[in-house]
């Protein structure tokens, strides 16, 4: 019987894993949480107001609802976090330890974290960017989840915690809105041409980024939970691949369902974050482990979008 906490739940991400985490594990079952209210479908379940950096409130909510699976999705994203260095860092360290810390003293049975692809950097192989290779991170982000994964490893070496992670591609979705990413370009540009309006972009007409539709994502995470312990062998973050293309690119794949859709470019300092990123991402590690494989294409995600979105507007 498993009580599950999703942190973050209110955020782009916890809003689709949670509502799927209900849908197989039972509403009643998935407490979601954030320091945020919920809205939408979220609010027809438990919902605890939880500011993660509080410690002692955690473990209470833990308490409380027996829980025994932590999904830790709260985080400063990439751009946000160049804003303020030091509270990102803080942020996005502390509540991973106090999640981890819960694990090692047997108040939670599993452990969820996301990493991202903003572990890499400009020394970094950009095509194909395989698990293991130079990483030197330069966001704060990504340093933090550097560090992260690295404290994941050492709570499972050390102590046997049963942390699992995913380095997430730019995450695509349309049933909330992004906050504070480099990619969340290719969320805003959805919104844009489905209203009809015209997008002005901040990151350069060419420059490629690896990427995933939502649904893929929420798969991989409830896939690689659900996978036997044995098979996962990386208790670091794995990197998970979905698609990856250039704004130009997604651009003349919405024109071709809006053919009116314009863009212009305007890159700003979260073009040199894309600039320091790999291009695409070699999951082999993943696919070989627990099965990993991704469904949605470039095509493919650009149809359901604007059907749904479309759909949402008539609606
Ligand atoms: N989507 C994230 C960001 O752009 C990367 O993990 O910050």
């Amino acid at each position: 019987m498993k009580n599950i906490l999703v942190i973050g739940a209110c955020g782009q991400l916890g809003t689709e894993l949670t509502m799927q985490l209900r849908e197989l594990y039972g509403t009643d079952n998935v407490i979601a949480s954030d320091i945020n209210s919920p809205s939408g479908p979220l609010s027809d379940g438990p919902f605890e107001n939880l500011n993660i950096m509080d410690n002692d409130a955690f473990r209470s909510i833990l308490k409380k609802h027996n829980i025994t699976d932590v999904y830790h999705l709260a985080a400063i994203l990439s751009a946000k976090g160049e804003q303020n260095p030091t509270f990102a860092w803080q942020l996005n360290m502390d509540s991973l330890l106090y999640v981890l810390e819960a694990a090692k003293d047997g108040l939670i049975k599993q452990v969820y974290w996301p990493s991202s692809i903003a572990v890499f950097g400009p020394d970094t192989p950009k095509v194909n960017t395989p698990q293991n290779t130079l990483m030197n991170p330069t966001t704060v982000y990504g340093i933090s989840k550097l560090a992260g994964e690295r404290w994941c490893d050492y709570y499972h070496q050390k102590y046997g915690v049963d942390v699992r992670s995913l380095r997430y591609p730019g995450l695509i979705g349309y049933k909330s809105a992004p906050g504070g990413g480099t990619t969340d370009y290719a969320v805003d540009i959805f919104f844009k041409a489905t209203k009809g309006e015209s997008y002005e972009c901040y990151i350069s007409s060419n420059t490629s980024l690896p990427m995933m539709y939502m649904n893929d994502a929420v798969k991989a995470t409830i896939d690689i939970m659900n996978a036997d312990p044995d098979d996962i062998k990386i208790r670091s973050s794995y990197n998970i691949a979905g698609m990856s293309f250039t704004p130009a690119e997604i651009a003349a794949e919405i024109k071709e369902i809006i053919p009116e859709f314009e863009v212009t470019y305007n890159p700003d300092f979260r073009e040199d974050i894309a600039q320091s990123w790999p291009d695409s991402i070699n999951d082999a590690n993943a696919r070989a482990d627990w099965d990993w494989k991704p469904s949605f294409d470039l095509k493919a995600m650009t149809k359901d979008i604007i059907s749904n979105l479309t759909v949402d507007a008539i609606g």
